[in-house]
């Protein structure tokens, strides 16, 4: 097949060449996006009167019926017209005949690849943030459920406090909630049209840049030719941002993995989520967490591979850039299908309560509630941590906890305290005094709960309107 650029070429290209720099092979996946846009330009192009209104007609029910072909998987793509702008040409052509040739006018495959690239972030970032919305009710679900479950709350993976389940759970919804409102940002300068760029310096031809924004759903047009051709700051960022989101995702599946062991004991998966040993009959594993965590190195992954192909270029396009879709596309399968997957995982963990408030137990986690129980009697703070300190060690050699010391124990190392002290220090008691706003006590939790419910039903009503 001759190519639609070989006019000055003398010769056929290697076969090894068009194996080579051909992007078909992935970039099928812009197919929709492609005619979409196509069909905006060439709306655009007879609404100026840059071909006529019925040239523009025919040339878009050829790309509708083109459309109606790839949806129904009709197509099969030809690697030697190089990429999906070009097969799309080359297949309008053989539709609708010489008239096909007229749609690249005041166009290049570098503002077109470009567009692609934006429509088709604009569709799977809304999908994500769909998918989003289930993991928000979900994790809200098992906050409201967990409640009033205490657990240990550690720092460096030492006993520390102890905390609600349901404010740990709640720790997520807080990350997550970053890494959607982060899309939702990414969006605004993701849905800003290149089209009308030209290879890279403009046009001479009288096009409307703005109408074919407005036809594609785009609050505005780049500003500048030669960063619209040569930009991908859009594809970075949207990886950055997918990058933050299995980096959280990873984190918790890390503590399920954790939690999931025998020495923990804090949560089982459900069979339906877990997989056995080909060896050992007892065994059954955490895979789709310790996927989950894997594939966040893919996707970091991704991010270098892209930055570092953006780090040299010179301006404008160069075809460096075409490495951008494969880092792209496995982003969007990955965290698509790491999300979809860990909701229905999480959500039906049965969590070990029991086991949980045993935890809580040992390891000391209300010696700072008896620190500040010295403080609210007048001693300065870092005199009362010296003296429970002191505490803690004589409970450690002679193999007691802190609420099993007598009365004449305590007073031995300090005379501030008194009777009282036994109540402060129930483990309940830690976690229902911890009232400081955003803090693990009943109330706060129980307010945090509704809080996060507000904003849910907000961005559900929103993305609805
Ligand atoms: N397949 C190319 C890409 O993905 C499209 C743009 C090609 N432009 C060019 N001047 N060769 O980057």
């Amino acid at each position: 097949m001759a190519k639609a650029w070989g006019g000055r070429f003398q010769k056929e290209t290697a076969p090894l060449m068009d194996d080579f720099h051909s992007s078909i092979h992935f970039d099928y996946r812009l197919a929709e996006e492609d005619i979409r846009g196509s069909i905006a330009h060439a709306k655009m192009l007879g609404d100026t009167g840059i071909i006529t209104r019925s040239e523009a007609d025919t040339i878009i029910i050829g790309l509708k019926r083109i459309l109606e072909k790839v949806k129904a998987g009709q197509i099969s793509w030809d690697p030697s017209a190089e990429d999906i702008h070009m097969n799309v040409e080359q297949l309008l052509i053989r539709e609708i005949g010489e008239l096909g040739k007229k749609l690249h006018t005041a166009r290049s495959r570098n503002d077109q690849v470009a567009l692609d690239t934006r429509l088709y972030l604009r569709t799977e970032i809304s999908a994500l943030q769909t998918i989003f919305q289930k993991l928000f009710q979900v994790l809200l679900k098992l906050a409201e459920r967990e409640q009033a479950t205490i657990m240990p709350g550690y720092t460096h993976l030492q006993r520390a406090q102890p905390v609600l389940l349901g404010h740990h759970l709640l720790a997520y919804f807080e990350m997550f909630r970053r890494d959607y409102q982060r899309l939702e940002d990414c969006l605004k300068r993701v849905l800003i049209s290149p089209l009308g760029s030209g290879a890279l310096a403009g046009t001479g031809i009288p096009i409307d840049r703005e109408k074919v924004a407005a036809e594609l759903g785009f609050s505005g047009i780049t500003g500048n030719s030669i960063d619209g051709v040569s930009d991908r700051d859009f594809v970075i960022e949207f990886i950055s941002v997918a990058s933050l989101i299995m980096m959280h995702l990873s984190r918790f599946c890390e503590e399920l993995v954790l939690w999931s062991s025998m020495e923990f004991g804090f949560v089982e998966m459900d069979d339906a989520y877990s997989t056995g040993s080909s060896i050992m009959p007892q065994k059954k594993n955490p895979d789709v967490a310790e996927l989950i965590r894997g594939k966040t190195g893919r996707v970091y992954g991704n991010l270098m591979a892209i930055l570092t192909v953006m780090k040299g270029l010179p301006l404008a396009y160069n075809k460096d850039m075409q490495e951008d879709k494969e880092a792209l596309f496995d982003t969007v399968d990955t965290v698509k299908g790491c999300l979809t997957i860990f909701i229905p995982m999480l959500d039906t963990l049965s969590f070990n309560r029991a086991r949980m408030l045993e935890a809580t137990k040992d390891g000391f986690l209300n010696a700072t509630d008896l620190a500040d129980y010295l403080v609210k009697k007048g001693l300065p703070f870092r005199t009362a941590h010296a003296v429970v300190g002191k505490l803690v060690k004589y409970c450690l050699d002679n193999g007691k906890r802190l609420e099993d010391l007598s009365l004449k124990e305590f007073q031995k190392a300090s005379s501030l305290i008194g009777e009282d002290i036994y109540q402060f220090l129930k483990i309940e008691k830690v976690v229902e005094v911890r009232n400081s706003v955003g803090g693990t006590g009943f109330a706060q939790v129980r307010s945090e709960i509704e809080k996060a419910s507000s904003w849910l039903e907000s961005i559900k009503h929103y993305n609805k309107g």
